[in-house]
């Protein structure tokens, strides 16, 4: 491609090291789409007949369809997937082909194809995230009216829905799906027509090229639109801590499966046993979503420090762009499927989670908070049910099996109806702020996720 300065032919390591068409070949697809929106561009700029523009199309079209079939042979030489479908277009159509890349540079046709790469998968990542928050809100239907205990640093503390434990999962999901569609803004720019780094003398209507690419704007700044990978950073972000969040609900997955909680049972298809010992049962796909979230984390990082000393404009570093977002895209997206369906198989162990939520000690805050209404001051009644903690702890006995004579021994507020908050029904209904797990609150909580997730609106 770049004969007529060289002398010698490229050294077999270098093409070897530097090609990334083993990777880059994903982008076809948008490759073969910009191309064909360029050279309409430049025929409506008079460079290219209509016949030549003709010639291009049905040549690109038969390559696509090649490669999508997997009968086209890409060679490394050639170093990307760019140049390939250049050089084999121009070899099939000949002179026309040779036009194509007027007024165009590798680096802001391969800035437009990576957007439209992005902007494909940040769409089907999205179709991903509703599928996921569709089958916790259907766990959530399906625990109805179990209560679990709720933690803070892995200890009891007080009692919850298990449904607003599963809802808080959709919430966080929520926020992925949003930020995923916040980035789209960003990708949805396009940046043919910014050349190498200095746009070309030769003007093509760049709204119009944008318009047929479906991109809503085009870029202002051609130095900057050759060398921003922002939005693949932004989509490495989004996609970690989406990674983050499954890897969250993966560890409370194996938590509650472990026999010490015994909260869920998962189905064998999503579970694998143990090649030694014949009773195991294991969590292995939230494992590996735990493990799998490093890498994540890891490709982010990958790119952040690959653009960090970056001078302007285009530097080939940038290629190694691509490895980190399509392992991030594909690692994300397997995720999640095999969430969407663990998760629709997951069954709550009532029995289980009513022994552990049968535990007084998770009615203490109540307790404490039956004395603020009765006029005592919280930090004195915080001390009170400290002090008939430690009391029920030495005698063995739960609150309710506590005299309301003792109960005095501790504060002369406490009268006959104490006894009335010291059940989990009462505690869960008394929380009734907005946020709060009351099953009413819950309710509502899941009949406006099954409203938003229904089909019409996502
Ligand atoms: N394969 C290259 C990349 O991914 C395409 C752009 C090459 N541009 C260049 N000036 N060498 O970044």
């Amino acid at each position: 491609m770049w004969k007529g300065r060289f002398e010698k032919e490229t050294s077999k390591l270098v093409q070897a090291y530097g090609e990334s068409v083993s990777f880059d070949w994903r982008l076809f697809a948008q490759d073969v789409r910009g191309s064909i929106a360029h050279a309409r561009g430049l025929e409506r700029a008079g460079i290219l007949t209509s016949d030549e523009r003709a010639q291009i199309e049905k040549g690109l079209e038969e390559i696509r369809h090649e490669i999508a079939r997997g009968d086209f042979e890409f060679k490394s030489a050639l170093e990307d997937v760019h140049m390939n479908i250049e050089a084999e277009l121009t070899r099939r159509i000949g002179p026309a082909g040779a036009k194509l890349h007027t007024a165009r540079s590798r680096n802001d046709q391969v800035a437009t194809d990576v957007r439209l790469y992005c902007r494909d998968s940040v769409d089907q990542l999205h179709v991903r995230i509703r599928d996921l928050q569709r089958a916790l809100v259907e766990a959530s239907e399906r625990a109805e009216g179990a209560v679990v205990p709720g933690y803070t640093h892995l200890q009891r503390g007080q009692p919850v829905l298990f449904a607003h434990h599963l809802l808080a999962y959709v919430e966080m999901l929520d926020r992925d799906a949003a930020r995923l569609m916040d980035a789209r803004k960003r990708i949805d720019v396009m940046p043919l027509g910014s050349g190498a780094l200095a746009g070309s003398t030769i003007i093509l209507d760049r709204e119009k090229v944008a318009a047929d690419l479906g991109f809503s704007g085009v870029t202002q700044n051609s130095m900057d639109a050759v060398s921003d990978r922002d939005f693949v950073a932004e989509v490495l972000f989004t996609i970690a801590l989406c990674g983050v969040h499954l890897s969250r609900l993966s560890e409370d997955v194996i938590l509650w499966c472990s026999s010490e909680f015994g909260f869920v049972t998962l189905s064998d298809a999503h579970t694998t046993g143990s090649s030694l010992m014949p009773q195991k049962k294991n969590p292995d796909v939230a494992e590996l979503t735990r493990g799998k979230t490093g890498r994540l984390i890891g490709n982010l990082v990958t790119l952040l420090t690959i653009l960090k000393g970056l001078p302007m404009t285009y530097n080939r570093d940038m290629q190694e762009d691509k490895e980190p977002l399509f392992d991030s895209i594909d690692t994300l997206d397997a995720a999640l499927e095999v969430f969407a369906e663990m998760m629709a198989g997951m069954e709550v162990r009532k029995e289980r989670t009513a022994a552990a939520t049968a535990d007084p000690m998770l009615l203490a805050t109540d307790l404490a908070d039956y004395l603020v209404n009765h006029a005592v001051p919280f930090r004195q009644a915080h001390e009170v049910i400290g002090k008939l903690v430690a009391f029920s702890l030495s005698e063995k006995r739960g609150f309710a099996d506590l005299t309301l004579a003792e109960y005095q021994q501790f504060s002369t507020a406490f009268e006959s109806d104490v006894f009335d908050c010291l059940h989990v029904e009462t505690a869960l209904a008394a929380r009734k702020a907005t946020g709060a797990p009351s099953p009413k609150n819950i309710a509502a909580q899941l009949n406006r996720w099954r409203d938003e997730l229904s089909s019409a609106k996502v």
